[in-house]
């Protein structure tokens, strides 16, 4: 139980761990070989994650931070005080300290997968802000957006930073979009983080930081599924590789076998050719009208965009109607 804030709530909807030895199994018999980027976050990820928006060239995570604080008012204003935040994928709920002061909501609700990490967080923030109700859901947001309460007469607005969205394929976004739409109602709304289409040095350059931080976040993968499923991938035999692929617009990361070699998961026998990669994850990079056309295809009415100077990152109020 929290100590300073006694209207801290936890529900556990942790997806049970037969579902990720299922998929991991399902992703490396494929061709070519995938896993969920959801996997990445155990409580070790999770921490290789903040690292990484700390890093030089992860423009995102700071510039995203500046939109919010420099527009606070503006979106306190768009959203309504009072409302029921929901944030799928909160992680340490950085973003929304810059918009709680301004927004006073109801209640505040992080959604996350990654449980321990979450648990810490949400306690932490819990504790910050004694006068705000927290209620933390584990689950993973791909499966379901039910959340476990709809207070009466309380607007929901789901809060979604951080371009978590360009993980989804396009139409996979629009559908999860919809779900959002779905859960917020029509009183409702979506403010959203879009990392824009830019100079591919710079996009390059945020998944390959100099200090290696991202190429561990990759490789943990490899080690947590060792851990969780008695596998015996050789670290030191793959290697992180990341590029920006102009054609579909979206960042593509991999683990690239450096030889070739068999792999032991979960008793089953893989096998990889020299150079044969898996693919992580993948980050679309969106155009402003592009992306405010796929929020329309989810039923969202475009209500205001923010952006930095540079026009990097995009932040989005979509209203329901
Ligand atoms: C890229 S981080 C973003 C964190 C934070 N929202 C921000 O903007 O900095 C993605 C977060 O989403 C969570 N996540 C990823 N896939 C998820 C899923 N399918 N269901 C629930 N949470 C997920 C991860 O654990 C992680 O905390």
């Amino acid at each position: 139980m929290s100590q300073l804030n006694p209207a801290f709530k936890f529900q556990d909807n942790h997806p049970p761990a037969s579902d990720f030895e299922l998929e991991v199994l399902e992703g490396l018999a494929k061709s070519p070989k995938v896993l969920p980027p959801k996997f990445f976050y155990d409580e070790v990820g999770s921490g290789l994650f903040d690292a990484i928006c700390r890093t030089p060239e992860y423009y995102p995570t700071r510039t995203e931070s500046a939109i919010i604080r420099d527009n606070v008012d503006a979106i306190a204003r768009c959203l309504g005080r009072g409302c029921l935040l929901v944030e799928p994928g909160s992680g340490n709920s950085a973003k929304v300290r810059d918009l709680l002061a301004a927004l006073e909501p109801h209640s505040y609700m992080p959604m996350d997968i990654s449980k321990a990490f979450l648990q810490k967080e949400a306690r932490k923030l819990a504790d910050e802000f004694p006068w705000l109700d927290v209620y933390a859901v584990c689950s993973d947001f791909t499966v379901s957006m039910d959340i476990p309460i709809y207070p009466e007469g309380v607007h929901r607005v789901a809060f979604f930073p951080g371009s978590s969205i360009g993980n989804f394929e396009p139409g996979d976004a629009a559908a999860f979009m919809r779900n959002i739409r779905g859960m917020v109602g029509d009183d409702g709304g979506l403010l959203i983080g879009v990392d824009m289409k830019k100079d591919v040095g710079i996009l390059n350059a945020a998944y390959n930081d100099a200090a290696g931080i991202t190429a561990a976040f990759n490789l943990n993968l490899l080690t947590r599924i060792n851990k969780k499923l008695g596998a015996d991938f050789d670290l030191s035999a793959f290697a992180h590789h990341a590029f920006y692929n102009e054609g579909p617009g979206r960042i593509e990361m991999h683990l690239r076998s450096l030889a070739d070699q068999t792999v032991t998961v979960a008793g089953r026998a893989i096998p990889f050719r020299d150079g044969e990669t898996i693919h992580t994850e993948n980050s679309y990079k969106y155009a402003r009208d592009e992306f405010a056309a796929l929020a329309g295809d989810a039923g969202f009415r475009l209500d205001t965009c923010w952006q930095d100077a540079g026009g990097l990152f995009s932040l989005f109020y979509f209203a329901a109607r």
